[in-house]
């Protein structure tokens, strides 16, 4: 039987990237071969929520607190450490991606319990992590963003890191974690439009998300998921990249230059809420993406032929609007992440006929009626109790 000596629970919402991460320079580490940047989603529709717990088992009341700031002690705890996904226990394996994350965290904590003697020791304990979302995994949509972001913000929570604890790591700091769990889920600790700065350092040191702009300065900016199709991905991202690292040519200028200057022009669009600039920008980033992916050989299709036609949708949509004059802009953006399904981006205006449109064009489409959500703060509902 294990008992709770300390528990703490956090949720993080999906993120999903107008300037796409695709392709690693360290596999270990994670860190990318390009800048990106993303919105983060309302946690009401799509988010992880994650419990972590610092169990006693019977073998750690025997052996008392003078183990406690031993490195075996730790490692004991490390052996003994399980998670539940979704309802289900997981193998958290030894040179796994999960076991980096709560390694970096238990090693922060032992830290500051090394430091200060008044700390209650937690470190030397084992961890029962639980983590649910409430969209199904196999939607395909960014399920290990939010997972991991959620995972290492209740640890962080529960040996007191962060600063919303009381803590000295910053949420950029811990942002270099979750990116080792996986690249995207640094963005997912921030909310509102958040960059994932690359960093030079081959230790990773500046790999790290900040925030470009709270979500309250843009909050007439929505986002629309079309769930075209719920199957399981062909080709896994982090698969994909490696794959496109190798092969493709294409890569190379979306690193070198076309990615370095589309940060630049999307960061002032959302700095400016200009809404034209911030759709032509992420319609031509998603299609400079699938377009390297195509390139990638052999070649990774994630559009299929309903994806295609929203493109199109939206394409036309804006064109009509153009050709209405009157300076109207964009109507709608679209983004394409590792699979078929679309997000679109619209102002709240638009977003009625962006809906009506799509129900008119796609009456019986084989994806799940859209639905609409507003991207927010990522920490509403974050909360750790002793
Ligand atoms: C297309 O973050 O899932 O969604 O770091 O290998 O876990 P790993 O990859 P992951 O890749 C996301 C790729 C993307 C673009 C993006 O979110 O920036």
């Amino acid at each position: 039987m294990a008992r709770i000596k300390r528990i703490a629970t956090a949720s993080a919402p999906v993120n999903i990237a107008v300037v796409k991460y695709w392709g690693k320079k360290d596999t270990k580490l994670i860190l990318p071969t390009n800048d990106s940047l993303s919105v983060t989603l309302d946690q009401d529709h799509l988010r992880s929520l994650t419990s972590s717990a610092a169990v006693e088992v019977e073998e750690e009341e025997e052996q008392g607190e003078s183990a406690s700031a031993s490195a075996a002690a730790a490692a004991a705890a490390a052996s003994k450490d399980r998670l539940w996904l979704n309802g289900v226990e997981e193998e958290i394996g030894s040179e796994g991606r999960l076991r980096t994350c709560i390694d970096e965290l238990r090693n922060a904590r032992r830290k500051v319990e090394g430091e200060d003697g008044g700390v209650e020791k937690i470190a030397h304990l084992p961890l029962h992590i639980v983590s649910e979302n409430n969209f199904p995994t196999a939607a395909g949509l960014a399920s290990s963003a939010s997972g991991f972001a959620a995972l290492v913000w209740s640890i962080s929570s529960l040996y007191q890191l962060n600063s919303d604890s009381g803590g000295h790591l910053s949420t950029s700091a811990l942002s270099r974690v979750a990116r080792q769990g996986s690249g995207s889920a640094c963005r997912s600790l921030f909310g509102g439009f958040v960059a994932w700065q690359g960093g030079e350092a081959k230790d990773g040191s500046d790999s790290l998300a900040l925030q470009v702009a709270e979500r309250e300065h843009w909050k007439d900016l929505h986002a629309i998921i079309c769930v075209i199709s719920d199957a399981k991905k062909g080709t896994p991202s982090t698969a994909g990249m490696q794959r496109t690292v190798q092969t493709s040519a294409a890569l190379q200028s979306r690193i070198s230059h076309v990615v370095p200057e589309r940060m630049q022009r999307i960061t002032s669009a959302i700095k400016q809420r200009d809404f034209d600039a911030f759709a032509k920008e992420t319609m031509r980033d998603s299609n400079n993406f699938h377009a390297t992916c195509l390139d990638t050989s052999p070649p990774i299709f994630y559009l299929n032929d309903t994806s295609r036609l929203v493109i199109q949708l939206v394409e036309e949509l804006n064109r009509s609007s153009e050709q209405a004059g009157a300076g109207a802009g964009a109507i709608a953006a679209y983004t394409f992440d590792a699979g078929p399904n679309a997000v679109l981006y619209a102002p709240e205006k638009n977003v009625p006929l962006v809906l009506s449109l799509i129900r008119h064009y796609f009456p019986n489409a084989d994806f799940d009626d859209p639905f609409k959500l507003l991207p927010s703060l990522p920490r509403d509902g974050l909360s750790s109790a002793d």
